[in-house]
């Protein structure tokens, strides 16, 4: 079992480099399958989940090669319609291969997908938008089966009755494939969609709307060879906003996607961090000045505040000084890491979806253990605001999101290291 130990109390100063976006890297990777050829992705970020699609493109007969943060994947030869169990249960994104198993070969399964305990992450939106264009699915013991039928997929109008990512990306694909033109109305309008349908638009497929809650999808019956740069992490870059909002000092976060980060950004202005956005799009300048002011705050659907930041922004709560209130509007059990942020000294107290930070002495020392991929780098960026050392385990959560979270606040002068375990204990998911 991996541990990370660090020795709070130090402030971060200097530069860190923002890894490419794996929400927007994972479905891009499966939108690859809807292509009999090659698909070339830059700037993509080493993290187990990237090589867990990895996998299940192979074993799909994909041909897959991740030199640096280059990966092509050639999908010529893709003849398997199927994720395989033991892959589908380490990641909940395997059901995002739904769509592009239906485009590409008419038919597709998976095993029930696994996950982050987050709340109970039905897949009833992704399902019934699938049986919209035309789909039949059956659900039996544990596996998802989806037929597109021998008149392939048809485009129509679909109304989601919540903006769910996952599901606005499963129909996304399914309908660059489809005949005819989709309507999706209600559609989840996150940066990673927006991605999805500039490198879908890219390989041959039409779509208007994009950034918007209305997406007009007109059907490719072919794909084209495309070279694509995926993103820079919103995620990743709000958790480092984070590390310097609870340790104090000064770093630019370079590559940084600003123009995705308003919630967050206005979030840590609030609570007093300084915010500069560099005006050539190179990044942010982050600084704070001793602890963090309390704010209130709620997640919600994007342009909303993230709720993959949510412990995030409780860990600087928890270890700044007032009252804060957080309500959590997305998923139901994303409070788990409050119980080990209080193994530090954290006042948290959990009503339903509201959690209310009382802010007081500074957090301590502790042992604590790492639920999911975010609340993990929660942990990380409270152990930087403590005094004491803090020591994380679980960190096979964490490694599914952040290429080396050790490496990179290190870099910025943060007392942190790896020890490193026999097994790398993650299991899949996403948050
Ligand atoms: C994606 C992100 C995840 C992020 C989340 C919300 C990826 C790989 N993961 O997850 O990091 O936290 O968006 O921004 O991009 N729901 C249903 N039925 C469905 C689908 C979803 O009821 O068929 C509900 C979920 O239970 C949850 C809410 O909708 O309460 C949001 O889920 P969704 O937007 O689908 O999140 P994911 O795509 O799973």
């Amino acid at each position: 079992m991996s541990v990370i130990h660090i020795q709070g109390m130090q402030s971060l100063n200097g530069t860190i480099l923002i890894q490419g976006s794996k929400n927007a890297v994972l479905p891009v990777m499966a939108a690859s399958l809807l292509h009999r050829g090659v698909t070339v992705l830059t700037n993509v970020p080493g993290i187990q989940d990237v090589f867990c699609m990895m996998g299940i493109l192979e074993s799909m007969g994909c041909c897959c090669r991740l030199d640096g943060r280059c990966l092509t994947i050639d999908a010529s030869r893709a003849d398997r319609p199927r994720v395989p169990e033991g892959l589908a249960g380490q990641m909940r994104s395997s059901v995002m291969l739904l769509g592009p198993m239906l485009g590409r070969f008419g038919e597709g399964a998976t095993s029930h997908p696994g996950g982050c305990l987050i709340g109970s992450r039905p897949i009833d939106l992704h399902l019934s938008g699938l049986e919209a264009l035309g789909a039949k699915v059956e659900l039996a013991g544990g596996t998802v089966r989806v037929e597109a039928g021998p008149g392939g997929l048809t485009g129509r109008e679909i109304a989601l009755g919540y903006p769910s990512v996952g599901a606005t990306e499963n129909i996304v694909m399914a309908a660059a494939a489809a005949r005819g033109t989709t309507v999706l109305i209600g559609a989840a309008r996150e940066p990673e969609i927006e991605t999805l349908c500039r490198f879908l638009q890219a390989a041959g497929a039409e779509i208007r709307g994009i950034g918007t809650g209305c997406l007009r999808i007109t059907g490719c019956a072919r794909f084209r060879d495309t070279v694509f740069a995926i993103p820079g992490d919103r995620i990743v870059a709000g958790t480092y906003l984070g590390a310097v909002m609870a340790a104090g000092g000064s770093v630019f976060l370079k590559g940084a996607p600003a123009g995705h980060m308003e919630a967050n950004l206005r979030l840590a202005r609030e609570m007093g961090a300084g915010i500069r956005i560099r005006e050539d799009g190179g990044g942010i300048d982050a600084s704070m000045d001793g602890r963090a002011k309390a704010a209130s705050f709620s997640t919600g659907p994007y342009p909303g505040f993230p709720t993959d930041l949510q412990s995030v922004m409780m860990a600087v709560a928890a270890a700044g000084v007032g009252r804060s209130r957080i309500q959590e509007t997305v998923f139901e059990n994303r409070f788990s890491t409050a119980k080990e942020l209080q193994n530090l000294g954290a006042h948290i107290i959990i009503d339903g979806r509201t959690a209310l930070v009382d802010g007081r002495s500074p957090l301590r020392g502790g042992k604590v253990r790492a639920a999911d991929l975010r609340g993990g780098a929660a942990l990380v960026v409270a152990g930087l605001a403590a005094a004491g050392e803090v020591e994380v385990s679980g960190c096979g959560h964490i490694r599914r999101g952040y290429e080396d979270i050790c490496r990179d606040l290190k870099e910025a002068g943060a007392r942190i290291w790896m020890e490193e375990g026999a097994a790398c204990e993650g299991r899949g998911g996403e948050s």
